[in-house]
This record gives C-alpha cells, structure tokens and sequence, in this order.
C-alpha cells in the first residue's frame, strides 16, 4: 500500500482487492509502505557483487516476500504522474534483486507468481497511469512476476472519495478474486 494516507483511495481499494483475494482461500499480507524504514538507494553497489544490498533496514525482511509471494500487489496514488516517492524508494530497492537476475544471472522464483497495479489519481489525464505501469512492468520482470492484471481509477481526489466511485470497489474486489483463482 503506497500511499501515505491510511484509509484514503488507495488504502481502501486494496482492502478490497485483498478481501477478494481472501474470499478465494488466499493468505493475504500487507505492507503499509510508508510506516516502514525505507532508504532511498544510495547506489553503493554492493549487491552486484552478491545480490545484496548494503544497506540495513526494513527491506531485509521485504526481499523475501517479494521472491516467495504468489502474488504481488502494487497500490499507489499517482503523485506527478508516477508512482509515490514511498513505493519507488521500494522498488528501486530492489537494484539488489535485479543485480542477482541480470548481473549474477540468478533467477528469481517465477513459474506462475502473478503481479498488479491499482493505481488511482484525480485528474483524468490519458497517460496518468504510462509511467507507472512502465516501471512495474520492469519491477515485476526484475522479481520474477508477470503483469497480471491491474485497475486504474481515475478522477478521484478527497481522502476516501473512492466511497463515492460507482464501480472502482467492485472492481478491485473481482480483480483480487481474479489473481486468487487463476
Ligand atoms: C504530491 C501529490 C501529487 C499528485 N499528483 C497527481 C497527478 O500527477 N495526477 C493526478 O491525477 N493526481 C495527482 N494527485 C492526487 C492524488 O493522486 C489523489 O488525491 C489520490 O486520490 C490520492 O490517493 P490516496 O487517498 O490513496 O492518497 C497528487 C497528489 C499529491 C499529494
């Protein structure tokens, strides 16, 4: 969940993804970005030499998760059209994981692991959500996942407007019972 507001847009349109997924058997687990200890990457490079980073804090325990998750879900707010800054430090994190797959040529775990974008913003711009999805489409590739699937909200701005949306939380509840069953 990449938002910094707890019980906003995103917040609530991945609960409800998740209780989709939950209805199809699935073990659900999530992450409130923004209330761990994320170090932007500080380009050390010490993970192209073991697929390590350097750095000590909370994505210790998050790399393991993102390479044994079934599936993985990524939720954001679009913040000047792209990813919040929370989500992003996580994923350019992950420059460990993509040293062991390209440099290291480990591959990650795949055979089936499925990833998502919800992506949600206020405006109604045609290309709101582009670079977002370009980006998970290469975190995705990095960890071993596939883009699955995804739901992209747009017009939606005061915190828990999404309330409002006539069809956004029935959506996100189909599209985590998607990802669950398949
Ligand atoms: C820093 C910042 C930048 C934003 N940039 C955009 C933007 O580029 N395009 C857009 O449609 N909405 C933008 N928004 C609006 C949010 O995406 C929108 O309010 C969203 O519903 C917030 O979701 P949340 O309640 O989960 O945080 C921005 C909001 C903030 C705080």
């Amino acid at each position: 969940m990449g938002s910094p507001r707890v019980r906003g847009n995103t917040d609530l349109l991945l609960d409800r993804a998740l209780s989709g997924a939950e209805s199809q058997g699935a073990q659900i687990e999530k992450l409130i970005v923004d209330r761990l200890n994320i170090s932007p990457c500080r380009e050390y490079y010490g993970c192209l030499k073991d697929g390590n980073c350097v750095i000590r804090d909370d994505m210790d325990g998050i790399y393991p998760k993102l390479l044994e998750a079934d599936i993985v879900i990524v939720a954001s707010p679009m913040f000047f059209y792209g990813l919040s800054a929370q989500v992003k430090a996580l994923i350019d994190r992950c420059q460990a994981l993509w040293a062991r797959k390209y440099i290291l040529k480990q591959d990650p775990p795949g055979s089936g692991r499925k990833g998502a974008f919800i992506g949600i913003g206020a405006t109604q711009g045609e290309h709101l959500f582009d670079g977002s999805a370009l980006t998970l489409k290469y975190f995705f590739q990095t960890i071993g996942v596939k883009y699955a699937d995804e739901l992209l909200v747009r017009g939606v701005d005061k915190k828990g407007e999404i309330q409002e949306h006539p069809a956004a939380l029935a959506d996100a509840e189909e599209l985590g019972k998607r990802l669950a069953q398949a």
